[in-house]
């Protein structure tokens, strides 16, 4: 199978191409603008398979998203603004590219006649005190990012509704592991804390997420593509939850540091508190797990550890400057 990969130089994406290309021949194109957080470097060690090849373009970009297509039987779009404290300092990318960007690829899907997935999330259902959220949830975003997201969720359901198109939408919690960009809470607290540097925890630190191990989400991707009903949404969810303050304790932990690093700060506005999906959907597709959050965290700290080469250019220039603006202070 050829498949479109929209998004393959982000976190998730990347794994995901890493994950499909051991465990099958299929081709894959990655299609992906480059933002801040797309980056060749997450793809370095499969550049050379010839099963492999990259495209740097704007989903919004109809021209690119065609020359993108030649032969491929299904799309997987991970495009995305996918920083919520970003969304609420400079909402537009967030419109442009998950309202604009998703019509784009659902038109092209449809002119011709392809399989399409959607990589959603579990903020499109906002926050639950108790219990989980399932496919049938009513969606109530709390965020422009979430607020955009669930707005192409709803625009893919149309298409399948109106024009028949054989779509899929994967909605994940809180993903983490390799190759994640450090403004997001796991890989920013593992390099503030190697470097010794202040943990900012927003607010009381209660808030709570539901943590998959990114190879997880991946492997799930693969078996909704595959086995997935057209129309139909499913949830992916994590084993383990966790409040903010005990992720980054345990993170202090493996880093051996101690707690008077961690600094309460202003939380972030409309923060939600928690979030759970229930995998039952999924489950059913013969999905399960493999990662307990224990395991993978201690996994996450050592790649992070291991692979400075990857992070350090990231922590010079522009990422300094994003780091001043939302915490108030340079990074050490
Ligand atoms: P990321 O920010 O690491 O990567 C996003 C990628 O999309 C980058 O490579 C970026 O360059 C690319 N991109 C952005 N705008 C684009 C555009 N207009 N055209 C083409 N490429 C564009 O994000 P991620 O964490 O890997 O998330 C991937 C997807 O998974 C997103 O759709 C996100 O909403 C969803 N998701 C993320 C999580 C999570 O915890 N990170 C959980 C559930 C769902
Ligand atoms: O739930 C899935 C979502 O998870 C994805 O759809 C998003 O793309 C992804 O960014 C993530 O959103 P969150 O807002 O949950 O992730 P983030 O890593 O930004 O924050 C996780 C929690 O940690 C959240 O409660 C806010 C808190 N936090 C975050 C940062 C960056 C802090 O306390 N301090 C921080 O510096």
């Amino acid at each position: 199978m050829k498949l479109l990969v929209c998004g393959g130089a982000g976190f998730i994406g990347s794994n995901f191409v890493r994950v499909r290309m051991r465990s099958s021949d299929d081709a894959i194109v990655v299609l992906d603008k480059l933002t801040y957080a797309g980056r060749r470097e997450n793809l370095r060690d499969l550049e050379d398979d010839p099963r492999f090849s990259f495209r740097h373009g704007a989903i919004e970009d109809a021209e690119a998203v065609a020359a993108a297509l030649d032969g491929v039987e299904a799309i997987v779009n991970f495009a995305a603004e996918t920083h919520v404290d970003r969304s609420i300092a400079e909402p537009d990318a967030f419109v442009r590219t998950h309202a604009l960007g998703t019509f784009v690829l659902l038109e092209a899907a449809r002119e011709r006649g392809l399989r399409y997935l959607q990589v959603s999330t579990d903020e499109v259902y906002g926050s639950i005190a108790e219990g989980s959220f399932t496919e049938s949830s009513p969606l109530r975003p709390s965020s422009p990012y979430s607020a955009t997201k669930a707005g192409a969720d709803l625009l893919v359901g149309g298409y399948h509704e109106t024009f028949g198109l054989d779509a899929v939408i994967c909605r994940g919690s809180n993903n983490y592991g390799p190759y994640q960009y450090p403004e997001k809470l796991i890989p920013l607290m593992v390099l503030n804390a190697l470097a010794g540097d202040r943990l900012p925890v927003y607010g009381d630190g209660g808030n709570v997420r539901n943590w998959l191990f990114v190879e997880d989400f991946a492997t799930a991707i693969a078996r909704v593509l595959a086995d997935g009903v057209a129309g139909e949404v499913y949830n992916v969810g994590g084993p383990d939850e966790c409040a903010n303050i005990d992720v980054v304790r345990r993170i202090l932990a493996l880093c051996d540091r101690d707690e008077s690093l961690i600094d309460h700060v202003t939380d972030r506005p409309g923060h939600d508190r928690r979030y759970s999906l229930s995998s039952a959907k999924v489950s059913a597709l013969g999905w399960s797990a493999a990662v307990r959050f224990d395991d993978g965290l201690e996994r996450t700290v050592a790649w992070y550890r291991d692979n400075d080469w990857w992070w350090e250019p990231i922590r010079d220039g522009a990422y300094r400057e994003y780091y001043l603006r939302q915490y108030g202070r340079a990074l050490e």
